[in-house]
């Protein structure tokens, strides 16, 4: 069975999709590594039997000294694939160029690229939103696209029913992504 590696930063409920949807099923999760010590997506995974670890980046000097100790633990599972979900890091050449990673994010890339990317987008005058899965390259949030889907706003729109249709989708299309790239 292939194997996978999830990252993550905070609620964790991406990751806990993935586990619940594709766990022991299509493919087996090695690991949750996240990089916040109160991440409540570790309690999530946890109690789906996943193994979680944390490694906080306080203790580093560089991006770089704490991007080459995350790859030496990714790599310790040997995944096939590194998934991340929701995990907050912008991500030095050191992880990149070592690390088959893929990553989900809360728009039609390439518009609303960073930081609060559903609020940016449901604050601009698109009428067309969605969601992408894309490799990860040097470029944040840059590299080519493997799944996106888009839905319509409606008018009247509030941003938590927005964020509802944006969370619906990822936990569709990021297991869907996860399949495709592992070609099961
Ligand atoms: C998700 O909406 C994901 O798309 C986003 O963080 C959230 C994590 O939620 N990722 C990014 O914005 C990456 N730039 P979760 O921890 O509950 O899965």
């Amino acid at each position: 069975m292939k194997k996978i590696v999830i990252l993550f930063s905070g609620d964790g409920f991406n990751a806990q999709n993935i586990v619940q949807k594709l766990h022991n099923k299509e493919c087996f999760v090695a690991c949750g590594i996240t990089n916040k010590k109160d991440a409540k997506g570790i309690e999530k995974l946890t109690s789906l039997g996943i193994q979680t670890k944390v490694l906080q980046h306080g203790g580093f000097n560089s991006r770089e000294e704490f991007d080459g100790k995350l790859v030496e633990i990714i790599n310790s599972y040997k995944p096939d694939l590194v998934v991340l979900s929701g995990f907050m890091r912008i991500l030095s050449r050191v992880f990149t160029e070592n690390i088959k990673a893929i990553n989900i994010h809360p728009s039609l890339l390439p518009k609303f690229k960073g930081t609060r990317a559903i609020e940016r987008s449901f604050e601009s005058l698109d009428n067309e939103c969605g969601v992408s899965v894309h490799w990860v390259n040097s470029e944040l949030d840059g590299g080519e696209i493997i799944v996106q889907k888009s839905f319509l706003k409606e008018q009247n729109e509030t941003l938590e029913n927005f964020s509802a249709k944006i969370k619906q989708i990822e936990y569709e299309i990021m297991p869907e992504a996860i399949l495709k790239v592992l070609k099961i």
